[in-house]
């Protein structure tokens, strides 16, 4: 029978400037009305600037890859996270992003992937020793374990140091509450209104992350400097070493600094997202569990999965497409028209807010078949692949892609056919997941399933 997971209901129409207000308060899913959800293009004013939303395929395209220059990232966006962020590559522009991104990839290539897997293995065996001991089938919140998982992953792969439970903890509480005090001070920002209390607070938030993120940058530079290097493989060393190839410079101490907090930022809180997510939905499926499990035991052939086994898990796979697609991380992008100019019948002025929704794409009516139900087969199927090609961006298209697509995916999989080759993963039906759009998609009530230890001979 057809499953259609939790989603936050759209209102009947557009609502007032007022109702729009209270609504983007708590979640900017709840200013979406039935028509956002079939309109190929949107206009919202707010007080003293328009806001347009684009959700037709060829406009997308032209935002994202053919003129990307003519849409930078939004100052909104800079503003939002700079807290957290800095001066990163996740909001900077032109010249300053293009250098940044040349040392970035260099972290980020295939070769570097392969080597940080087993240290992706160490923080899933750490992960499946806590979950053993609150296997017994009651009633159990994923989401927090995985923020802690994918968190710990971070850790070792960019700092090859694991994070404490500690540490986890008060990067989670933090986290959250940076995200509730951002999007309301961006929203009384937007409509005029007194920030400082609410920014304040998300201030005080992300500097308590950050520094749980820069002691420990701070002492590998000290290291270096006092000639005890050491020989660290991981994604910090990477960005240490790296030379612009046109420039010839690397990147100064205060600029690793924000590029870490970025990555241990941008690359945990998206993949704990999607995974809880993926095992709130992974729940109501037993059927395709059972399907995974298959998989994977005749992949591995019983034995601990290995780099080479994740491409060829299919079903886990598809799961965590469907995921991205009804729970992208990322709910939506802001970029900034540079010039004035014409899109549909609507006429943007310079500095506008020009959005682009993935969760708003991945939904619309006219993209996807059935696109609020969960269908990992979709993808298999030729309309379902067609659709993938116009309107499935996830992380995103063009020259700002993000950068750790190909890391978060070998996170993912590996973190999910662990968890059903172990557990039974069963729904608590009285916990209905209140789904809101915040910095990240995210549950207000938290994701429980049950776990139990799976019996492999009954599979
Ligand atoms: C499921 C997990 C993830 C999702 C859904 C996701 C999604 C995205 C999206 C949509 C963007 C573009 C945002 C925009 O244009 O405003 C982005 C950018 C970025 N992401 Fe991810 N991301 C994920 C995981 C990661 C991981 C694991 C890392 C690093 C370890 C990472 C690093 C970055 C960086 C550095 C950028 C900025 C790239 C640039 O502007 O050049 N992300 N991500």
């Amino acid at each position: 029978m057809a499953f259609i997971p939790a989603y936050p209901c759209p209102n009947k129409n557009k609502s007032s400037l007022l109702l729009r207000f209270l609504r983007g308060w708590r979640s900017w899913l709840d200013v979406l009305f039935e028509r956002s959800y079939r309109m190929k293009m949107g206009h919202y004013r707010l007080p003293g600037m328009d806001v347009y939303m684009v959700n037709e395929p060829e406009l997308v395209q032209k935002i994202l890859v053919k003129q990307p220059r003519n849409y930078p990232k939004h100052q909104l966006m800079h503003k939002m996270l700079a807290p957290l962020l800095g001066n990163s590559i996740f909001t900077t522009n032109n010249e300053v992003w293009e250098r940044q991104r040349r040392l970035m990839d260099q972290a980020f290539e295939q070769a570097r992937l392969k080597l940080v897997f087993p240290l992706m293995c160490d923080a899933v065996s750490v992960m499946l020793a806590r979950l053993d001991k609150v296997a017994d089938g009651s009633p159990y919140p994923v989401d927090e374990e995985m923020t802690h998982v994918t968190a710990d992953i971070i850790f070792r792969t960019i700092l090859t140091s694991p994070l404490s439970g500690r540490a986890a903890h008060d990067v989670f509480e933090n986290f959250n509450r940076f995200q509730q005090h951002t999007l309301r001070a961006t929203v009384l920002e937007l409509y005029h209104l007194p920030a400082w209390f609410s920014r304040r607070a998300s201030i005080r938030s992300a500097n308590t992350i950050r520094s749980v993120v820069s002691s420990v940058i701070r002492e590998r530079f000290d290291a270096r400097e006092r000639g005890e290097g050491g020989d660290y493989q991981d994604i910090l060393a990477a960005l240490m070493e790296a030379v612009d190839p046109v420039q010839g410079d690397s990147f100064s101490y205060p600029e690793v600094v924000d590029q870490i907090c970025m990555l241990f930022l941008a690359g945990h809180e998206t993949s704990a997202s999607a995974l809880a997510w993926s095992l709130y939905l992974l729940s109501n499926s037993p059927e395709l569990q059972h399907e995974m499990v298959e998989e994977i035991e005749s992949v591995t052939g019983g034995k601990a999965l290995a780099y080479g086994d994740l491409k060829k898990l299919r079903a886990t796979w598809n799961l965590f497409r469907e995921t991205l697609r009804l729970y992208p991380p990322v709910g939506f992008f802001v970029r900034e028209a540079v010039e004035s100019h014409c899109m549909r019948d609507k006429q943007i002025q310079p500095g506008s807010p020009v959005m682009v929704s993935p969760w708003l794409i991945h939904r619309h009516r006219e993209n996807w078949e059935r696109p609020d139900e969960f269908d990992p087969c979709r993808f298999e199927t030729e309309a379902g692949k067609e659709s993938a090609r116009n309107a499935y961006l996830p992380f995103s298209l063009g020259e700002r892609v993000c950068i750790g697509a190909a890391f978060a995916t070998q996170e993912a999989i590996l973190i999910l056919a662990s968890l059903v080759r172990r557990y039974e993963i069963t729904p608590v039906p009285e916990h209905v997941p209140l789904c809101v759009g915040r910095v990240t998609i995210r549950s207000d009530n938290g994701i429980k399933v049950r776990l139990k230890l799976r019996d492999l001979n009954r599979v």
